[in-house]
């Protein structure tokens, strides 16, 4: 059986006749809570306006938290009902709200929900009586925003009439060769189309397929078509499916998961960090990352005295007392060759002086993750070679805390983690690092225990179980803050925990988890964080992934080796927030555009997918080394947007040897040949310069004033330029 992965085609497939849609793109807006808001006569001219795409905070409401309304007005014609072949409901389509919503049409509820990740589409009947059918109408809309991020996000947020063609979907599956276009019918009864596949070379317009077909599905049941039978290669599968009896359509437009990065050789190659951070007297761990040939062997010239190298594995362990810079060689050999590198490690009071590479449970296993599956995911780290690329931290997210503390006050794991000694050991062992998480107030985001009020009790359990890294997660502690919103109360958990956190005879990473707030790029190094998140929660959409990654463009002012920003964890590969995994939604090309951007950024990269479950083409994406050069550089700079030309954008990253990354992002949905000048993006100093692709790790020649790309729809073209 070959294993089929979908891509949801998501942003791709959309229906036409769209135009027929109301859209709900601005409201009127008021913060603070009265049952009169909801009503169709309420005069809201003195309100402010707000637009539904982006939380409240984003538009002139920093820091609020409570209640506020939304209202949205619109004429609503009867002609979108009569277009419509069934006519019978109404889809009232809200977007995503932070935190819980009602809404009310003319004043009567339509809909409501809790919690700030889910869509809310509303279904009403076309013949209710709160629909005023060729009248002016009121959607109100009831906000309870608890702490973060609030109000309403995301795209979309429309009115229309359900039809025949919202009971089809039509998806593109692959597996390690082929694809396939299922169309399937959840309609009670058959339908009928037309069919038009296409496959193209989206870089030459060349067309390898074009298939036009008369389908027809029976109730419940998948229409599927095989197509182009090479998907490693970069190929544009694009389908338009056509209901017979309204004549709506439904399209996807997507590229196949070709791979860019080279295999690597077989000859010994140092790859990851070139620098180091430990404190004096806390342990060193560190495994020299290395691919080529097994067996490798490993050796270090320099050794600080204090420390031992593993000549088989590669771990270097041990204890540095002085402080001070110790410059030392790397050497890996097999029979093929012998690869060396300088190798500095940095004794001082500065950790993470490169971004954390390595695994969080979150993003995939949500609360749901256990002993069983953080082993699975370290283990196929391991086994599949990623470890051999830098990746070294296994991190635990929420849900590992048992509900109380032991007579002494020390946090308990639950049992799903019956030892974390034991577990810590084993990652040791195997050169990688453990990480663990909590949160500053009395309950952590997912209701587990937090550190509140026992903060050096949880920071002398986690250095007892050899704990490397903390990620802290502001979560309840916005109870304790309640209306004080000063910065002083924004920092103080952080510095309890900072202190608490020095004490300890071991270095842990801390990682500062608060979304954002207080402009925390600012201030994060004055609590000694190595890391803060500067946004909201990522998921494994475009809209998302853009909306955070392309707003990261002050934080580079704040950035430097050991403080870096943190626009949320990956979400490539299997991920899902619980047991149900499935694979990410975001196409091939906004993939490349996650990885080469989080490599700009300087940004942790900690993959937040089933490592156990990791296809080729996500394998292939997260062991590039001259990509993952980017991120780790030893400058510790951040990249800078230095174009923003709407539909394409360019971010620049200085680099430790003098050269630069660019990243020239497509962020339109269609192809474009984008050319920059290098005076355009401030690398005057030269005329000519050597351009190097990162992805393809192939020289690409000498550019005198220009550089001209095809990049993909959403995707990127990483190129290091050097003079
Ligand atoms: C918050 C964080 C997430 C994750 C969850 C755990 O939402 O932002 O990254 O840690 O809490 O509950």
């Amino acid at each position: 059986m070959k294993k089929w992965i979908t891509l949801l085609a998501t942003i791709c497939s959309f229906h036409l006749f769209a135009q027929q849609d109301i859209k709900l793109e601005e409201a009127k807006f008021k913060t603070g809570d009265n049952s009169n808001w909801k009503e169709l006569s309420f005069d809201d001219s003195q309100w402010g306006n707000i637009k539904s795409s982006a939380n409240w905070e984003f538009q002139s409401y920093p820091d609020y938290n409570g209640y506020a309304w939304y209202r949205f007005h619109f004429k609503l014609p009867s002609s979108i009902k009569d277009k419509s072949l069934w006519k019978d409901s109404l889809r009232i389509a809200l977007g995503k709200i932070d935190d819980d919503d009602e809404a009310y049409l003319n004043g009567i509820l339509i809909g409501k929900t809790q919690g700030w990740n889910i869509f809310r589409e509303y279904h009403i009947a076309a013949n209710n009586p709160a629909i005023l059918w060729d009248a002016d109408n009121v959607i109100a809309i009831r906000v309870l925003d608890t702490g973060g991020g609030g109000g309403m996000y995301g795209k979309d947020q429309h009115i229309s009439m359900m039809d025949i063609i919202d009971g089809i979907s039509m998806k593109l599956q692959f597996n390690a060769t082929e694809a396939a276009i299922v169309i399937h019918n959840s309609v009670s009864k058959k339908i009928e189309g037309k069919l038009i596949v296409s496959v193209t070379d989206p870089e030459t317009n060349k067309v390898f397929e074009n298939v036009i077909k008369q389908v027809s599905v029976k109730a419940g049941e998948n229409f599927l078509l095989k197509t182009a039978n090479d998907v490693s290669k970069k190929l544009l599968i694009t389908a338009n499916f056509e209901e017979s009896l309204t004549h709506k359509t439904i399209h996807i437009s997507q590229s196949t998961p070709y791979i860019l990065t080279p295999a690597p050789s077989a000859f010994p190659k140092i790859n990851g960090a070139t620098v180091f951070g430990v404190r004096p007297g806390s342990p060193v761990l560190y495994k020299i990352a290395a691919t080529g040939e097994k067996p490798l062997q490993y050796a270090v010239e320099n050794l600080p005295e204090g420390l031992k190298v593993d000549a088989a594995t590669g771990i270097i362990a041990g204890t540095i007392k002085l402080p001070g810079t110790y410059t030392m060689k790397l050497k890996v050999k097999n029979p093929k060759g012998i690869a060396a590198r300088t190798f500095k490690i940095k004794v001082g009071d500065v950790l993470a002086l490169t971004p954390p590479m390595g695994w969080n449970s979150w993003n995939c296993w949500g609360l749901s993750v256990s002993t069983e599956k953080v082993e699975s995911s370290a283990k196929a780290l391991i086994d599949k070679g990623l470890i051999n690329h830098g990746w070294s931290f296994i991190n635990i997210d929420d849900g590992w805390e048992e509900p109380t503390r032991d007579a002494d006050g020390n946090v308990i794991s639950n049992s799903k983690f019956p030892d974390m000694k034991v577990l810590s050991d084993w990652l040791h062992n195997n050169g990688l690092k453990f990480g663990i998480y909590s949160s500053p107030g009395p309950k952590t985001c997912g209701g587990y225990l937090g550190s509140y009020q026992h903060e050096i009790n949880d920071a002398t359990t986690y250095a007892k179980w050899g704990i490397d890294y903390l990620k802290y997660d502001w979560c309840s502690y916005e109870n304790i803050a309640g209306k004080d919103t000063s910065l002083a109360t924004y920092q103080k958990p952080y510095a309890i925990m900072r202190d608490a956190l020095l004490k300890q005879n071991r270095d842990i990473v801390f990682s500062l988890c608060q979304y954002g707030m207080k402009n925390v790029w600012e201030w994060g190094d004055k609590v000694n964080g190595n890391c803060w998140r500067t946004t909201g929660d990522i998921e494994d959409t475009w809209e998302s992934l853009k909306s955070i990654g392309f707003s990261q463009t002050v934080q580079h002012k704040y950035t430097k080796p050991g403080r870096w920003s943190d626009p949320d964890m990956l979400i490539v590969g299997q991920v899902g927030w619980g047991e149900n995994l499935h694979p990410t939604r975001l196409t091939p090309d906004e993939q490349y555009t996650h990885i080469s951007l989080w490599s700009l950024l300087s940004a942790p990269l900690l993959i937040g997918c089933d490592i156990s479950k990791l296809d080729d083409f996500t394998l292939n994406l997260l062991s590039n080394d001259e990509v993952i050069a980017v991120n780790q550089d030893a400058l510790g700079k951040e990249a800078k947007q230095i174009l923003n030309k709407g539909s394409y954008q360019v971010w620049i990253k200085e680099l430790e040897d003098g050269s630069h990354a660019v990243g020239i992002f497509n962020l339109s949905d269609n192809y474009q040949t984008i050319q920059i000048n290098w005076n355009d993006i401030d690398l005057k100093k030269a005329n000519a310069k050597k351009v190097r692709d990162l992805w393809r790790q192939k020289d690409l020649g000498i550019y005198k004033n220009l550089f001209g790309t095809k990049v993909a729809p959403h995707g990127v073209t990483l190129i290091k330029v050097i003079d």
